[in-house]
């Protein structure tokens, strides 16, 4: 093994882009022949294409995955003091868009594939909850029939945080379609992902869309009046027409990642690693790829040794987090986040990966 180290990054979005150079420079260019940088051909080109990718009427580019947060939830009327129950083991900004407003989350514990445990949703709702934000964490759609059920029960809105999950499906229906709304980021690790931050709100809704339309531009629908309080939330120009070259790749990536987690999965055989609970690979877009082993910190010195690159999302369980210690958590409160916090491990999984890297990382693990 150790005469044909390689050197393998966790993400590199250099080997892509040397791929699309070609269609990403004509469209900047376009745009800056063009005399219009903002919300502009591109941006109405993007929000037109990908809704229509996801399967919804109406796309509201934002800044950031966290902006679509926080906007999608001011359009269904979050305001300081509301309950969102959502998952601790997400990225944090899950959590601080809901904070933005004054709201307080409200975690779940999750079920062994990492996802929203819908059994214990309804424990968690109180008079004061006003909307279910399930994160389809890593690529993986959570259970939506049930979350959408418990939601119809009690009245409460459902925004799906598909950050990481871009063509996800669930049967042949993508996820971003089956709450009130629902939030992508384009963050450039994303499997679509801009060249800076951006984000969307995807809903069918055309009332909550024109609402979210008037809060990305200071609140103001045109001539300056302002009738609710907004922000300044914009995708531009540049990101847009670089995201629309993007989207036409894809399902070709996702693909690719389902290949790749495929081969993970046939081929890791050690005892030491636990291969993730994957309900049906065909649904799954493998944002991460995630392995879970218990001790962690040696994994981690041995796959550095050998030079693998790999990330951990998350080492910290957002309830147990300082920023977070006045929502009153304890250890223990939610069991499965905080043990798999712990074992968790991201393997590389980007589409750009060739095969010969795969059966080195295949092979060095099961070496462990
Ligand atoms: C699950 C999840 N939600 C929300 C976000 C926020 O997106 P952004 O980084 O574009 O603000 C991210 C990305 O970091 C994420 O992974």
């Amino acid at each position: 093994m150790s005469k044909n180290k390689l050197t393998v990054p966790f993400f590199n979005y250099i080997r892509q882009y040397n791929l699309l150079k070609k269609p990403i420079h004509r469209g900047i260019e376009q745009v800056l022949n063009s005399g219009h940088l903002i919300l502009d051909k591109e941006v109405k080109s993007l929000e037109s294409n990908f809704s229509k990718y996801i399967g919804a009427t109406f796309g509201i580019s934002v800044n950031s995955g966290t902006d679509a947060i926080k906007i999608a939830l001011r359009a269904i009327m979050v305001e300081n003091g509301d309950e969102i129950i959502t998952v601790a083991n997400t990225a944090i900004p899950t959590v601080s868009a809901i904070r933005e407003l004054g709201a307080i989350p409200s975690f779940v514990d999750i079920k062994d594939n990492f996802l929203i445990n819908e059994n214990l949703i309804s424990k968690a709702i109180t008079d004061r909850t006003k909307a279910i934000l399930p994160v389809h964490l890593y690529g993986q759609a959570c259970n939506m029939p049930a979350i959408l059920a418990i939601a119809k029960q009690n009245k409460l809105k459902v925004i799906e945080d598909c950050a990481q999950a871009h063509g996800t499906t669930i049967s042949d229906k993508k996820v971003g379609t089956f709450g009130d709304m629902a939030i992508f980021s384009f963050y450039p690790t994303k499997n679509l992902g801009a060249y800076g931050d951006g984000g969307i709100i995807i809903t069918s809704d055309k009332h909550l869309a024109e609402k979210c339309r008037r809060l990305r531009v200071y609140g103001i629908k045109n001539n300056y009046r302002a009738e609710i309080e907004g922000y300044n939330s914009r995708l531009d120009e540049l990101q847009a027409a670089i995201l629309n070259v993007k989207l036409k790749y894809l399902d070709e990536w996702n693909s690719r990642r389902r290949q790749i987690a495929e081969y993970y999965i046939k081929n890791i055989i050690n005892e030491k690693i636990v291969l993730p609970e994957i309900d049906n690979l065909e649904n799954h877009v493998f944002h991460q790829f995630i392995i879970r082993v218990r001790n962690r910190s040696n994994f981690i010195k041995y796959l550095s040794k050998n030079k693998i690159g790999y990330g951990i999302h998350y080492p910290y369980p957002i309830h147990l987090q300082p920023a977070y210690n006045f929502l009153k958590y304890k250890e223990g409160d939610l069991p499965n986040t905080e043990i798999f916090a712990n074992e968790i491990i991201s393997l590389p999984i980007f589409p750009e990966l060739d095969n010969v890297e795969i059966e080195y990382i295949v092979s060095v693990i099961n070496e462990y």
